[in-house]
């Protein structure tokens, strides 16, 4: 199967990287194309470097947008034609920072990023939120953690969405659990009581649905 990453900065090389480990054959576009070179030459023949952000959409079976909050509304608005019918994918954590490195929420308290998100996105398009609930250093440790695989948490309204997340999940050396409705992606965040978790199925489950 073939995945486009769109943003191929700290989190979108680490997503590409585990995912080539699993087998996905990846299209990489990124504003700049050197660093999306530069990890297609890192991982080898199973990454093509795309001439634009539409040219890596069209013929992927999903989409990730690997871009920082900010950037989402108008590379969306840049590839609606290919996004519509398509599963895009969204790590992003709903930050800025300032000049001084002092990290903010860009929307109102309780507002949800991903229902966000699903408004930006063309009719059709089919939404999960997942490969933000980590920070990169932990997402690129905790694969194909043994005995036990870690979790990594996902959400999504749309039940082909969420099959195609929790199939990338187990392509890059995870155990996909799904966290509820796109409403819920708070929970994902940094912030979130689900962000930065390394845990087993079990534990996992708990934490959804507590007893
Ligand atoms: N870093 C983490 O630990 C982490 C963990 C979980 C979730 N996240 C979330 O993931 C998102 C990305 O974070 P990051 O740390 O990976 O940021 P980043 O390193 O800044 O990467 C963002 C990438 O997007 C590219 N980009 C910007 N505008 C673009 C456009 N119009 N078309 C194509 N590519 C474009 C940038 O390219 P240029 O550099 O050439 O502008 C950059 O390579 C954020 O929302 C963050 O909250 C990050």
């Amino acid at each position: 199967m073939t995945t486009a990453i769109i943003g191929t900065g700290v989190i979108g090389s680490v997503i590409a990287r585990h995912l080539a480990a699993g087998g996905e054959t990846l299209r990489l576009s990124n504003a700049d194309i050197e660093p999306a070179r530069a990890l297609a030459a890192q991982i080898g023949p199973a990454a093509f470097v795309a001439a634009s952000n539409r040219d890596a959409s069209q013929g992927a079976d999903a989409v990730v947008l690997a871009l920082r909050f900010t950037a989402l509304k108008g590379v969306i608005g840049e590839i609606t034609g290919p996004l519509t019918g398509k599963i895009v994918i969204v790590p992003s954590n709903p930050l800025t920072a300032d000049a001084h490195g002092h990290v903010s929420r860009v929307l109102p308290e309780g507002q949800s990023s991903g229902t966000v998100v699903a408004g930006w996105l063309p009719a059709g398009a089919r939404l999960a939120m997942a490969f933000g609930s980590m920070s990169a250093d932990l997402f690129e440790s905790a694969s194909n953690r043994s005995p036990e695989l870690a979790v990594l948490f996902y959400v999504t309204d749309d039940d082909r969405a969420g099959e195609e997340a929790a199939r990338l999940i187990r392509t890059a050396g995870f155990e996909p659990v799904r966290a509820g409705g796109i409403e819920q992606s708070g929970r994902l965040e940094v912030g979130g009581d689900l962000h930065d978790l390394v845990v087993g199925a079990a534990e996992a489950r708990s934490l959804i649905s507590p007893v």
